[in-house]
Order: C-alpha cells, then structure tokens, then sequence
C-alpha cells in the first residue's frame, strides 16, 4: 500500500468530520420535526468525537494534523458549500424548505464519511502493527455510528420529499425504526415503506 495515499486519506477523513460538525450545527437550525432534531443533536455530539478521534489517530501514527493537503482543501469546500447551501434555503424562509436542504447536506457529506471509515477499515485489515492496531481501534469505535448517519438520513431524506409532495410519508423513516446499518437491511426497509405508507 502506499503509504502517501494513507495519510491523504486519513486529512480528508479529518476534515470531513470537521465539516460534518459545521453541517450538522446548521442543519439544526434548519430542522423542524422533533424526531429529526433529537436524531441530528445526537449525530453532531458522535460527529464532534469523531475529530477527536481523527486528531488522535494521526497524532499516534506522527503526522501533523494541522497538515495542509490539496484533498484535504477539496473537502473543506463541499463542506463549506453545503453549510451555504443551507444558509440559502434559510434566507428564503419557505416553511419546510430549508428542513429538506439540511438532509439532503447532511446525506451527502455523510456519503463522504461513511466511505472514509469503510476505506480507513480496508487499510487497517491491510496493514500491519502500529497502524493496524491504531486504525482498527478507531473504526471499531466509529464505523457503526457511520452506517446510522448515513442510512437513516438517506431515509429522512426521502420521507420528507415525499412529505413535501404530499404522498404519504413514513415518519420517522423505516430506516431509523428498524436501526439500519448495512446497505441490505437499507434496501429491505425501502421496499418496506411502500406497504408502511399505503397502511396508514
Ligand atoms: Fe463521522
Ligand atoms: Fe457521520
């Protein structure tokens, strides 16, 4: 493996979790169901220990994390982005609205973090020794917390879409009450839906 490669990966994943906490903040000024606040409030606390953990990682394995990557500035402009983006839908004061901008940013930086954690994984289990040993301490504690930001607000996503249309919407999603944490167990409660939505 190229050792070069690891570092960039670990900065990105770093300043992705510095984003998500910039995310998730605005996006609880954004959030008006009930459910969806708690579930965000609980996301931004994870989000902010995932930095720590993040700092601690490239700490152990000597790297500076205050290093400056070109991936890493690529990074710290989606996230930038996606707060504006919400900051856009709030300026415009439309009831709703910036509730459904705010998953939809929330979806896609958790699209970057979900796959950061799986590759931060791959290189562990490809890896030997201290970086081994250091990484997969850090993806036992945090990939799980990831397959849960992600999938579930995949689902929050969709449901308040469907909401918006007005269709019927499974509020809170099949995603959030059936605990989904893997793509197939995400796929099945989609198809589930349909039948929870048409029996209400
Ligand atoms: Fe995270
Ligand atoms: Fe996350």
């Amino acid at each position: 493996m190229k050792d070069e490669q690891i570092a960039e990966l670990l900065y990105q994943a770093l300043e992705t979790e510095i984003g998500g906490v910039q995310v998730y903040t605005t996006a609880l000024r954004c959030a008006e169901n009930e459910d969806l606040k708690e579930e965000w409030e609980k996301y931004l606390e994870q989000t902010e220990n995932h930095v720590t953990i993040m700092e601690n990682v490239l700490t152990k394995l000597e790297l500076d994390p205050n290093a400056e990557t070109p991936g890493r500035q690529v990074v710290r402009t989606i996230g930038e982005a996606l707060v504006e983006s919400m900051e856009l839908a709030l300026a415009e004061g439309e009831p709703g609205a910036a509730q459904l901008a705010a998953a939809e940013a929330v979806v896609l930086a958790e699209t970057k973090d979900h796959q950061n954690w799986h590759l931060i994984g791959e290189v562990s289990k490809n890896s030997r020794g201290d970086v081994a040993k250091i990484l997969k301490e850090a993806y036992d504690e945090v990939e799980h917390e990831e397959d849960e930001h992600y999938y579930h607000t995949k689902g929050w996503a969709r449901e308040l879409w469907m909401e918006s249309l007005g269709m019927k919407a499974v509020l809170p999603p099949p995603e959030e009450v059936k605990k989904v944490d893997t793509a197939i167990d995400a796929a099945r409660a989609e198809q589930a839906r349909t039948k929870m939505a048409s029996s209400k």
